[in-house]
């Protein structure tokens, strides 16, 4: 059986997740976007990988793209957020609000906790970030003081939660759906 991994993220944990499953299983790792026609047509299984951010996926233009050419295969879809793996029902709605049900209905879903480097986020990334889980607090706010002082005290703390044998669990599922044949193990 031959497999793909698809991913597409920002700052590099969606990356760095791909990277581990496709030492793990021997597979191509290819960023959304870069894989060519052939690939897609001779993959019987792929694994797809993508972090979240505001609540829409980074894979879904892809997926709206490549839906049609990719749903009669054995399809894996690894979701890289901030939201803990135990809240089941957000990370359920984010798949519901960003994958068509014809598609979903097809994929393995895995959730997987994501990093977070504040410093290291683009200016708009950092303002998205602070405003708005804040901005029903702001609109009713009159001072600017008041306002920077609230965004002083949420901003994120860094988070790094990254480890490869989080995907242990999704290579063994590869391997338990048959998907993995003469692919190395690790
Ligand atoms: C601007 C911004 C918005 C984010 N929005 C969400 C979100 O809506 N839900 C969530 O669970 N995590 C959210 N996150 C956390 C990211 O999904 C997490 O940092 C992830 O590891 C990013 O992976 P990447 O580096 O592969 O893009 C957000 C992060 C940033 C910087």
């Amino acid at each position: 059986m031959k497999g793909l991994i698809i991913y597409k993220g920002k700052y590099g944990a969606t990356r760095q997740y791909a990277l581990w499953l496709g030492s793990m299983l021997g597979w191509p790792v290819i960023p959304a976007g870069s894989e060519t026609a052939q690939q897609l047509a001779d993959a019987d299984c792929i694994i797809l990988g993508s972090s979240i951010y505001i609540g829409k996926l980074q894979l879904r233009k892809w997926l709206e793209q490549h839906g049609d050419a990719i749903i009669s295969k054995r399809l894996f879809l690894f979701l890289v957020s901030g939201t803990p793996s135990s809240d089941k029902g957000k990370l359920e709605g984010y798949l519901a609000a960003n994958i068509s049900e014809s598609l979903r209905s097809r994929c393995v879903p895995f959730f997987l906790p994501g990093k977070l480097e504040f410093n290291k986020l683009s200016w708009i990334d950092k303002l998205l970030l602070t405003m708005a889980p804040n901005w029903p607090a702001i609109k009713r706010m009159t001072s600017p003081w008041k306002i920077i002082m609230m965004l002083k005290k949420s901003i994120w703390k860094p988070f790094l939660m990254l480890s490869g044998s989080r995907v242990r669990w999704l290579r063994d599922e590869v391997h338990h759906f048959g998907c993995a044949a003469g692919g190395p193990r690790h």
